[in-house]
This record gives C-alpha cells, sequence and structure tokens, in this order.
C-alpha cells in the first residue's frame, strides 16, 4: 500500500471514530438531561395575564400534542436537549422586550429571579 493510501485510510479511520464518539456522546447527554430532576422554577400564571395563552401553550394550536410543557420539553429525548435554550429564549426576550418598552417585566440575567435560590445555593454546597 502506498502511504499516501495509508494515510487516507488512517484519517477516515479517526473521522468515523469521531464522529461515533460524538454521536454517543450527545445520545449521552440527552438522556442525563431528560433523567436530572427539573430545576424548578418560579412562575405564575397571575403575572402573565395579558398574554395570550397560545403564546406559551403553542401545543394549544399546533398539533404537537397535549400535556404540560415539561412532560415533552424535559423528557422527550428528541427535544430535551434543547429546553434550556428554547425556554430562555421565550421567558427571557419577552422580558427585555417589554423592558425596552418601558414596562414592567420579569427577570432577565438574575438566574434565581426564575430559578429557586436555594437550589443554586444547595448545588454550590454539593459540589
Ligand atoms: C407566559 C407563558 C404562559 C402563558 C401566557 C400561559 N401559560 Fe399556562 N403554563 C406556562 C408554564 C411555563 C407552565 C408550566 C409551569 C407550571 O405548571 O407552573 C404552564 C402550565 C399550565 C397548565 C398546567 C398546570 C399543571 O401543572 O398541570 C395549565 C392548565 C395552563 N398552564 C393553562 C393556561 C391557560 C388557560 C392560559 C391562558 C389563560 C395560560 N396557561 C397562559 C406558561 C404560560
Ligand atoms: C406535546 C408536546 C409539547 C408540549 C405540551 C409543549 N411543547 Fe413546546 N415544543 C414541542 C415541540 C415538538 C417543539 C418543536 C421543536 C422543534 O422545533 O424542533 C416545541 C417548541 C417550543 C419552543 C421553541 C419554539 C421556536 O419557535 O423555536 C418553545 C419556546 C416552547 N416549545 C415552549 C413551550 C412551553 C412554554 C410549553 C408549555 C406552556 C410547551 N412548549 C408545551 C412540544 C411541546
Ligand atoms: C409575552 C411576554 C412574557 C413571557 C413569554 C414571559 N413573561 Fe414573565 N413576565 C412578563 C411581564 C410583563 C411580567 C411583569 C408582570 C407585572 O409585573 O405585572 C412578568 C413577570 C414575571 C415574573 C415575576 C417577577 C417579579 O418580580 O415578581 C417571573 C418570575 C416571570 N415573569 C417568569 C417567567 C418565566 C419563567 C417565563 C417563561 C416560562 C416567562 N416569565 C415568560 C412577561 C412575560
Ligand atoms: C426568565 C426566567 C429565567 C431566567 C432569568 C433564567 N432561567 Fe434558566 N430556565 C428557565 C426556564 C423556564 C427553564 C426550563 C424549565 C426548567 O428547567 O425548570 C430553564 C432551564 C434552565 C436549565 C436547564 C435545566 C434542566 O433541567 O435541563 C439550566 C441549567 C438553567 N436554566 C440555568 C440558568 C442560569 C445559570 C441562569 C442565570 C444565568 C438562568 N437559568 C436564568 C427560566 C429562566
Amino acid at each position: 500500500m502506498s502511504s499516501l493510501v495509508k494515510q487516507l485510510l488512517l484519517y477516515t479511520g479517526s473521522a468515523a471514530l469521531l464522529v461515533a464518539v460524538l454521536w454517543v456522546g450527545a445520545d449521552y447527554r440527552q438522556s442525563v438531561q431528560a433523567t436530572r430532576p427539573l430545576l424548578p422554577v418560579i412562575f405564575e400564571h397571575q403575572d402573565h395575564t395579558d398574554t395570550e395563552c397560545f403564546v406559551c401553550h403553542h401545543n394549544f394550536t399546533d398539533e404537537t400534542g397535549g400535556g404540560t410543557c415539561y412532560s415533552c420539553h424535559k423528557y422527550d429525548l428528541e427535544i430535551a436537549h434543547e429546553m434550556e435554550d428554547m425556554f430562555h429564549t421565550l421567558c427571557r426576550d419577552c422580558h427585555t422586550e417589554t423592558r425596552l418598552e418601558g414596562e414592567e417585566a420579569g427577570p432577565v440575567r438574575s438566574c434565581d429571579g426564575c430559578h429557586l435560590a436555594e437550589v443554586f445555593l444547595s448545588k454550590v454546597e454539593i459540589d
């Protein structure tokens, strides 16, 4: 075998290995996300009565199905890995935009404005 062919085989071999490792890694990450406890959130409907239900409850209208947000977003492996991103975008973007309009809104940056502070503190102690 020419050294060029050997090198090519080596490259494709390690590329395949890398893909496999990334693939298994992504799968593992998703299952960890779905099985660790949900980080509790402070959310009151009474703070959000000016917003139509379906802005958040998209599943009431778009036929994705039934259930509570987390029954899908936390436990459905297809989308669980996107929950942090999706929910931060939904919640924070509206708070940011509302504040930019000069009105009262919920937290944007302070983690413990939405997540229970005790959870963060107990995590710090445990770790
Ligand atoms: C700003 C976003 C938002 C709006 C607007 C909103 N909800 Fe929700 N709703 C949520 C979130 C987030 C949850 C899950 C968290 C929770 O249960 O506290 C939820 C949970 C629920 C639940 C399930 C409670 C349970 O635990 O089983 C019902 C029922 C519900 N909402 C009905 C409504 C109705 C009806 C409206 C409109 C009048 C509405 N929501 C408006 C975000 C919203
Ligand atoms: C029956 C399952 C189901 C329920 C219940 C559900 N969702 Fe979803 N949600 C989905 C699916 C599926 C998507 C689409 C994912 C994609 O685009 O790949 C999605 C997308 C989203 C997105 C991203 C939208 C975008 O444009 O990127 C947000 C934010 C979201 N959901 C929030 C919520 C909230 C808040 C609740 C509860 C009030 C909720 N979802 C209830 C299944 C569900
Ligand atoms: C469409 C806009 C909108 C969306 C989406 C939204 N919020 Fe809000 N939120 C508000 C507004 C406006 C207020 C202020 C209400 C008031 O003070 O009367 C608020 C208030 C709050 C507060 C109370 C803050 C305080 O100081 O008491 C919390 C907590 C909160 N939101 C969490 C959330 C979470 C968590 C989500 C996502 C699941 C969310 N919000 C989605 C508009 C929104
Ligand atoms: C506007 C409200 C809001 C703020 C501010 C916020 N979060 Fe979140 N966060 C949420 C919501 C809603 C979810 C999805 C539901 C849940 O995990 O309970 C979430 C999910 C998460 C998750 C994923 C949890 C899981 O079970 O997979 C992490 C991690 C997280 N947030 C960390 C943070 C950190 C760190 C900060 C501060 C830099 C922060 N959040 C600020 C609302 C907020």
